[in-house]
């Protein structure tokens, strides 16, 4: 800067001192500098109570919003209607799995390819995808003697796992294990209802295995 830009002092008429200028806004403002001359934008007791605010509101949300799943997140806070209670309960396929595991699975093997020449196979098998009065039947009563699966004849004997039996399934059980083993190797049959099985169960009772002869009998 050369001298010539320089402000003249004597052209400075401002009645007031740059000090009482700056200590008159101080006045209008309200603020006083800190001890360094510095000012502060955010009283510090607001900076907390909106940090805290912050704080308490992202806690809540995350403890109770369910993620706003709509299955968990009641936005309106009543209570669900009684259909949307079943709704949520197990799915078949879920349940027709662990009792495939636990029950069936010893014989006819996970892979639903069975144990040939002991056990026949169910992926596949004309009697899984076929009458679902004669499926019902073998897992309620068991089976015996000779029945032919994909071609090939097995002579052999399946437990009743049915109520009553030593598996003593519900109606339930049988009816998801049964939809279970329908679509899980590809089938495309309709899901076996509980209420079917459970009929079923009570037009026959306890009664001795089938024999695969019986049961061509029954549509
Ligand atoms: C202890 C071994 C054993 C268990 C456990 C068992 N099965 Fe069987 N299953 C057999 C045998 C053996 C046969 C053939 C019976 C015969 O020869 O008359 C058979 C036949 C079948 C058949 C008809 C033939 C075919 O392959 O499609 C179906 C369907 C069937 N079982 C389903 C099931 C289901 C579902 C379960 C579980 C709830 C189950 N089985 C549990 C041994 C078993």
């Amino acid at each position: 800067m050369s001298a010539s830009q320089r402000p003249d002092p004597s052209q400075d008429r401002s009645p007031l001192s740059d000090d009482a200028l700056q200590a008159g806004h101080e006045q209008i403002i309200g603020k006083q500098p800190d001890e360094k001359g510095r000012y502060r934008l955010l009283p510090l007791n607001l900076l907390f109570l909106f940090s805290g605010l912050i704080f308490v509101g992202g806690t809540y949300l995350g403890r109770f919003s369910g993620h706003f799943h709509p299955k968990v997140f009641n936005e309106y806070g009543q209570p669900p209607k009684a259909g949307a209670v079943a709704a949520v309960a197990v799915d078949p396929l879920v349940l027709g799995k662990n009792v495939y595991v636990q029950v069936c699975a010893a014989c006819h093997q996970p892979t639903g390819l069975g144990l040939p020449p002991a056990f026949p196979p169910l992926a596949g098998s004309e009697w899984v995808s076929g009458s679902e009065e004669r499926l019902i039947r073998i897992v309620l009563h068991g089976l015996q003697g000779p029945i032919k699966v994909m071609g090939v004849e097995y002579i052999g004997a399946m437990p009743a796992a049915g109520p009553g039996s030593g598996y003593n399934l519900s109606p339930e059980k049988v009816a998801a294990v049964l939809t279970y083993i329908r679509k899980e190797w590809g089938g495309v049959e309709a899901p076996v209802a509980a209420g079917k099985v459970a009929e079923v169960r009570g037009k026959e009772g306890n009664r001795q295995p089938w024999t695969a002869a019986e049961l061509e009998k029954i549509p």
